[in-house]
């Protein structure tokens, strides 16, 4: 018996110390017998549901917000999910601890709808984990931290945003979600840390604090395009070819560089004489003594006076 307490309080201490704080999950299906509560119970089903809010609730704390220590964490006993009839949105929180998820999309979800529950309850469960400066933070960044989980999740829906996409840094959703990705890029961990200082308020100087770059700065890179420069030694003019990914451009690079080109890539090219990179093509051609060269410039090089696109 001694020994039988002595490993129950070893146990506490232990969950205590690693800040397992037992989370409670509940889930009621008020609508069991529509199309949508049926599907629910058959594909999805509450003891899964209940795990899912579990394992995401744990990835939150340790992979996206870092927050080893309970004091950190929004101090939360227990969450109750409720699957009622309602059109939009798919899923709300609400309250301090609750969501409702849509039984009208879940009856009239097309494919794997256990995929999609599970990706939608990351989201919803970072809603209910992750700080807002009290609700002065931008709701586009809020939702763009949720659906940045379900990136890190390996969940997001297919068309999800892509590196560069979108025309704000604060658009929310998934184009936020890639602008952050970026941002932790810069600084690992950015994530954890603009959440942690938005414990109680929010300013946009955040970025700045954990970065060195102010925002605008930030989304600037974000969407820069890559430039690549083509030049083939016998032509007197040149292509530019365009990526998102730096490791593609230089693939390119590596794979181009010397080789001879059709004249189908030269047909991009345009006159631009006077653009310094010119130069610096034919030098790097005479000094490599090769057919092609293909170099990374910035995107300045051919917006600046090269209108080869007109
Ligand atoms: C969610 O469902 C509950 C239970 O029916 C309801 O009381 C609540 O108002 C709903 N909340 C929202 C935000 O729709």
């Amino acid at each position: 018996m001694a020994s039988h307490s002595f490993f129950l309080c070893t146990l506490l201490t232990f969950l205590y110390l690693y800040g397992i704080t037992a989370v409670d999950y509940q889930v009621t299906t008020d609508v069991p017998n529509t199309p949508g509560g049926i599907r629910f119970t058959n594909e999805i089903g509450i003891p899964y549901t209940k795990q899912i809010m579990g394992t995401s609730n744990n990835f939150i704390w340790s992979v996206i917000f870092q927050q080893k220590n309970p004091s950190d964490q929004k101090p939360i006993d227990s969450v109750h999910a409720y699957i009622e009839e309602f059109k939009d949105p798919i899923g709300i929180t609400w309250g301090n601890n609750n969501i409702n998820f849509s039984s009208l999309y879940i009856a009239g979800f097309n494919g794997d709808v256990k995929r999609e529950f599970t990706s939608v309850m990351y989201h919803e469960m970072t809603h209910v984990l992750q700080w807002d400066g009290e609700g002065t933070a931008p709701s586009g960044l809020v939702e763009g931290v949720a659906e940045y989980t379900k990136l890190k999740a390996n969940l997001p829906q297919p068309g999800f945003a892509k590196p560069g996409d979108g025309d704000r840094w604060d658009e929310g959703y998934d184009v936020t979600a890639r602008f952050l990705e970026y941002c932790d890029g810069i600084t690992p961990g950015f994530v954890a840390e603009l959440n942690n200082k938005m414990r109680v308020t929010y300013n946009v100087k955040y970025f700045e604090e954990l970065t060195g770059k102010p925002v605008h700065q930030l989304w600037q890179e974000c969407n820069l395009d890559l430039v690549g420069v083509i030049r083939p030694r016998s032509c007197q003019s040149f292509g530019f070819i365009t990526f998102k990914v730096e490791q593609s451009l230089r693939d390119t690079i590596e794979g181009m560089n010397g080789q001879s080109l059709d004249g189908r890539i030269m047909a991009q090219s345009g006159g631009c004489g006077d653009c310094g990179v010119m130069q610096e093509a034919v030098d790097m051609e005479e000094a490599m003594n090769v057919e092609t060269v293909v170099m990374m410039v910035d995107r300045s090089y051919y917006s600046r006076g090269c209108d080869w696109r007109s």
